[in-house]
């Protein structure tokens, strides 16, 4: 059995792995509404801004490398929204169905109110029954579907809006 990965704060040398797991998405499936991979550049960017250094990336590795990411994203500038965040996680396919995108969640909804984070909020466009699935494991309940909203690949896609609201910490 492959051993479980580990998971850890990513750094920018990870970035070549993070995007090489994400770029297969966004060339080739409708997981992000990105069409075009990022520059050097732009991935430092997404990198670097993080308002208040507040919001968590992680990866989780094994002897092959990073096998996936998850990341907590501020969900809008307007301070008011600060207890919200909406969330991401990729997982490499080769790697897929060993629970590695659980872990990676389940990382992130236990740093998510560290960083006072008590709704987490996901876009999953509808066909993504695997996001779908484990965001509902993890207790994410469907509140929307915005409709119609999105073109990738000549098809006409619509995106669930889920969410999940924590406890906070004690
Ligand atoms: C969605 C994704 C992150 C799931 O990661 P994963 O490591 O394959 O998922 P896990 O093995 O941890 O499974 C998590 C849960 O989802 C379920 N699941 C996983 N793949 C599934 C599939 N193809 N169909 C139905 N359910 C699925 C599992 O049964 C599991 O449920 P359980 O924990 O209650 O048993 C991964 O498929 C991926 O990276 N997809 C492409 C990128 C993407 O869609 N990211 C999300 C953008 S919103």
């Amino acid at each position: 059995m492959t051993p479980a990965p580990t998971l850890r704060a990513a750094t920018e040398a990870d970035l070549a792995a993070i995007f090489a797991i994400y770029d297969e998405q966004v060339l080739h499936g409708t997981a992000t509404f990105d069409t075009v991979p990022k520059s050097e550049a732009e991935r430092l960017d997404w990198f670097r801004t993080n308002p208040g250094g507040r919001y968590p990336i992680v990866v989780a590795e094994d002897e092959s490398g990073v096998v996936g990411w998850g990341r907590l994203y501020q969900w809008s500038p307007r301070p008011a929204y600060d207890r919200s965040a909406e969330n991401a996680v990729y997982v490499r396919a080769d790697a897929r169905g060993r629970g590695i995108g659980r872990a990676l969640l389940e990382e992130l909804l236990r740093l998510a109110p560290q960083i006072g984070v008590l709704t987490l909020i996901a876009r999953i466009v509808d066909g993504n029954p695997a996001s779908l699935a484990l965001h509902e494991a993890l207790g994410y309940e469907r509140i929307g579907l915005m409709r119609r909203c999105g073109v990738k690949f000549g098809a006409v896609l619509d995106v669930w809006m889920l969410q999940r609201v924590l406890d906070a910490p004690r």
